[in-house]
């Protein structure tokens, strides 16, 4: 088990074009590659666990991949194949969700699973409309828990008005509408991330989104993909938490997309009085560029309570800044955040009281009342965003985190980068 040591820092200014690249769009780089009988080229691909799991899986199912270590072209085959061995998702909800659509209508048995944790979160938000539409799917706890078995067969066309704006679930019926026997509409409550839509429609689907989603299916194979991947707005996130907490620094996260659905959380901190400043650079796909953050004064406290997809990642890190603001905060309607990687409400709160914060949970949020961190040791959940949200923490009142192994599923050199704002300790 690995734990991470950070210490207090001075005040620091960081400009940094090595944040990971974003974990949503390498995932979908490697699954719509599939949807193409060209080669499609992908730069900064995510080389992080939950990104090279689902690249294995691509290459199980058929597709052939040539690396040079910068870019990747991927060859997808002319026919999906049968994988031999079971399908391993690592600790991925999107990589098994988007798969699960992907293959519900892809001839052929096939099983995903993926590490313990993965394992106990909730896929009946896929399975039951997929198996709604003609889908076999099958797992434990009536195709709610991984393992799962699924037969590919041909799917019903759909009108889908789902309960929940998740852009796991909308990508999986997304895939499944494409190769649906006629024209499919989804609705979600509020739009959630929308890197499929683009994504896809860049390739050539026929995609239209309004408040509805239309999709027609696919009648040839995609154009493939020519893209850079962006850095990871949520990844960025977590210096940009540094520079609001740690007066007098300032923090320049560049090449990352700008997309709206993923850059709400730093409109919150720019309301709790960060000075955030956005520069679009260039749009393919989506747009790109530098986000700046500096912060002179105080914190104030904040209310979070709608869009809260599009800043459900980043709230474990923006509970630090709420640790240590001026007031009360609050955020509601995020029961979602208790089937992340870990219940990330009650990790995140049980973290903050560890620091001496006064603070509690309630079922779809927390409270967090600002007060000064006091040094600690944090149990990670063996959750990547709670181990990197506190790590952070620790640039204010040195923390020991234990359990930070979790850190290489999407941020393998977040401790790197760390080590250029402060002190850090790694050890085993
Ligand atoms: C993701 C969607 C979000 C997010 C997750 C990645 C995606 O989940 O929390 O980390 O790539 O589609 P939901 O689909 O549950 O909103």
């Amino acid at each position: 088990m690995k734990w991470l040591e950070v210490k207090r820092a001075e005040p620091f200014e960081f400009s940094c074009d090595k944040i990971a690249s974003d974990k949503s769009i390498s995932h979908r780089c490697a699954i719509f590659s599939l949807l193409s009988d060209k080669p499609s080229t992908v730069r900064n691909y995510l080389r992080a666990e939950d990104t090279l799991c689902t690249l294995e899986i691509i290459k199980e199912l058929g597709a052939r991949i040539e690396d040079d270590g910068q870019i990747l072209k991927i060859v997808p085959p002319q026919e999906l194949g049968e994988p031999d061995d079971v399908l391993d998702c690592g600790n991925s909800g999107t990589a098994m969700r988007l798969f699960c659509g992907f293959l519900s209508s892809t001839p052929g048995h096939f099983v995903l699973t993926g590490d313990k944790y993965l394992r106990r979160r909730p896929m009946r938000r896929v399975t039951q409309p997929l198996v709604q539409i003609g889908a076999h799917i099958d797992g434990r706890d009536n195709g709610n828990f991984a393992p799962l078995c699924i037969r590919g067969e041909r799917l019903n066309s759909f009108d889908y008005e789902s309960t929940i704006a998740s852009a796991q679930v909308k990508s999986a019926m997304i895939l499944a509408a494409l190769k649906a026997d006629d024209v499919c509409t989804y609705t979600e409550p509020e739009l959630s991330r929308d890197h499929t839509e683009r994504m896809l429609r860049g390739m050539g689907a026929n995609i239209e989104s309004w408040d509805t989603i239309t999709v027609e299916p696919m009648t040839r194979p995609l154009e493939p993909l020519d893209i850079t991947v962006p850095a990871d707005p949520s990844s960025g996130f977590f210096f940009a938490v540094a520079a609001a907490i740690v007066p007098g620094s300032r923090v320049k996260i560049e090449n990352v997309t700008l997309n709206p659905t993923r850059t709400e959380a730093y409109r919150v901190l720019q309301k709790m009085g960060a000075r955030v400043e956005f520069e679009e650079k260039e749009s393919r796909y989506e747009p790109i560029g530098d986000i700046t953050i500096t912060c002179d004064g105080k914190l104030e406290a904040v209310e979070v309570s709608d869009r809260i997809s599009w800043l459900i990642d980043e709230l474990p890190a923006l509970s630090i800044a709420m640790a240590v603001a001026d007031g009360e905060s609050v955020v509601k309607n995020a029961r979602e955040l208790r089937v992340k990687e870990s219940d990330r409400i009650s990790c995140v709160i049980n973290g903050l009281k560890a620091c001496g914060i006064e603070c509690s949970e309630t079922d779809d949020g927390y409270r967090i009342v600002g007060g000064d961190l006091r040094s600690a040791v944090i149990e990670s959940c063996g959750d990547h965003r709670i181990a990197m949200s506190f790590a952070i923490a620790g640039l204010l009142a040195d923390m020991k985190i234990k359990d930070t192994d979790c850190i290489d599923t999407s941020f393998p050199n977040f401790v790197e980068l760390l080590e250029s704002l402060t002190e850090v300790r790694v050890w085993r």
